[in-house]
């Protein structure tokens, strides 16, 4: 069974968080570059690339679920090549190599611009690169390709905070800033290919130093013309407390393109289980930070995530957890079930909570999230405001697109077409969703009168 020595074709996976995103359609631009054809399914590709995610353990299989079925022969007996790329593959590399001896290129999230030579080596055995680099990889990715309206954009890479649960710290290396000025040059081609919003990427992004702050970046972008809208994700806490906090937060009163929208996760409400956590904030000074950006910026949508069951918590814990999700109301919240990630702190703690006990406190946690977003999303009845639309809807007409708060609005209106960005009212909400009315031009209105 031989894999295809000259490929034509190839399809990227992605798993995980939107960095990855990023990193698949990077990997994309590059194979593209190299000469091969982008194609929907991974049966249909000479090369299947399966950027992968450790931060929970199922991460992990589903890459070694998804090789097994890659390389059962084809009809003509050929297989694809399989490169496995991302954090598993940073965190397994010599795992995976074993368990899994069809896999062709191992690869990490640091060393991907060097894909294309990688499948050239391959070809005479396994080619692995789980390297650290020092020199950026960004400085050797081609064009971007990218054909839609909402781009993301990775500014900060790496994460030099060491929660005590999480694997990323070993994944994605030490926390490290794009420089300014080619950050900017990336957005303004991206501008130029059509795009309307981008969404600014990094671990912990609001740790961002590239020559600007974040805020001083957002600034800058806010000067292109085109550029409609900026949103940025993931901020950590403690990049909130002091001076960078303040300038941020003083971006989202001044800059009008940026989005009335932070994504701040606290992971837990008890102050006690964050210290074990080293989240390095409590719940005293997280809502500190909250009630700070509320006063500036009275209607900014929140969202966070959540992890039960980390070890120790207890249920007075865990009630801690429930009463700030019914204090801060999030638009949306993420929440996850404690994993053990061999090799993280918290891995070797005692107290791990069992299983069940997991289950029943993350039912009722996603109760309590979906009772606040429902409540974000009726408080928003009645406003009127700008949507981005980025797809079709279930029904015959209907268009999907985001409001300012990132709410999916369901709108019909005839004429209008994906990448547009509309003015509506909203009228109607739903746990995930709300409805939306196309604004009629007066004009419009007087003729229909
Ligand atoms: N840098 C971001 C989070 C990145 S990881 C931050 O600090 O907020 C995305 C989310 O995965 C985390 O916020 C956390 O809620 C969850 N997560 C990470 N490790 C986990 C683990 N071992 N078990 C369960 N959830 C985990
Ligand atoms: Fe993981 Fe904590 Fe770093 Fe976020 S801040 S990536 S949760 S170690
Ligand atoms: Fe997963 Fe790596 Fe992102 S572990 S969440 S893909 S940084």
């Amino acid at each position: 069974m031989t894999s295809p020595a000259s490929p034509k074709t190839y399809h990227v996976k992605s798993f995980g968080c939107q960095m990855n995103v990023y990193d698949s359609e990077r990997m994309g631009d590059l194979l593209s570059a190299d000469g091969l054809t982008a194609v929907d399914t991974p049966e249909a590709a000479d090369v299947v690339v399966l950027n992968t995610c450790h931060i929970r353990e199922r991460a992990a299989e589903k890459l070694y679920s998804d090789i097994g079925r890659l390389r059962q022969p084809r009809a003509d007996g050929s297989r694809p090549t399989i490169v496995a790329a991302g954090c598993v593959a940073q965190a397994e590399g010599a795992e995976i190599g074993r368990r899994a001896p069809d896999v062709d290129v191992i690869v990490g999230p640091l060393a991907y611009h060097r894909l294309p030579e990688l499948l050239k080596l391959a070809r005479t055995g396994r080619a692995v690169d789980i390297d650290m680099p020092a020199v950026p990889k960004f400085d050797s990715l081609p064009q971007r390709r990218i054909a839609q309206a909402s781009a993301f954009l990775t500014v900060q890479e790496g994460c030099d905070k060491f929660c005590t649960f999480c694997v990323v710290p070993y994944t994605r290396g030490p926390e490290t800033s794009r420089p300014a000025a080619d950050l900017i040059a990336e957005a303004e081609a991206l501008v130029a290919r059509g795009v309307r919003e981008i969404t600014l990427l990094g671990q912990n992004v609001n740790a961002y130093n590239g020559g600007l702050t974040l805020a001083g970046l957002i600034r800058a972008l806010a000067q292109i013309d085109g550029l409609e809208r900026i949103r940025y994700t993931t901020s950590h806490p403690r990049d909130m407390q002091g001076t960078g906090g303040d300038d941020l937060i003083a971006a989202h009163v001044e800059v009008a393109k940026l989005m009335p929208y932070l994504h701040l996760p606290v992971q837990s409400g008890s102050s006690r289980i964050l210290k074990a956590m080293n989240r390095a904030h409590t719940r005293e000074s997280y809502l500190a930070t909250l009630a700070r950006l509320r006063a500036a910026r009275p209607d900014v949508a929140l969202s966070g995530d959540f992890i039960v069951g980390f070890p120790g918590e207890t249920e007075a814990d865990f009630q801690d957890t429930l009463s700030i999700v019914r204090e801060v109301q999030y638009a949306a919240a993420y929440c996850f079930k404690y994993s053990i990630r061999p090799g993280t702190p918290a891995a070797a703690m005692a107290d791990q909570v069992p299983e069940a006990v997991k289950d029943e406190r993350l039912a009722r946690l996603l109760a309590a999230v979906a009772e606040g977003s429902l409540a974000f999303n009726r408080s928003t009845i009645g406003r009127r405001c700008t949507i981005l639309l980025e797809r079709p809807g279930r029904k015959p007409g209907q268009l999907i697109g985001k409001t300012p708060w990132l709410q999916s609005a369901v709108v019909s209106i005839p004429g209008a077409a994906i990448g547009d960005l509309v003015e509506v009212d909203i009228v109607d909400a739903h746990p995930n969703s709300v409805e939306a009315v196309p604004v009629v031009p007066s004009s419009q209105e007087s003729a229909a009168a």
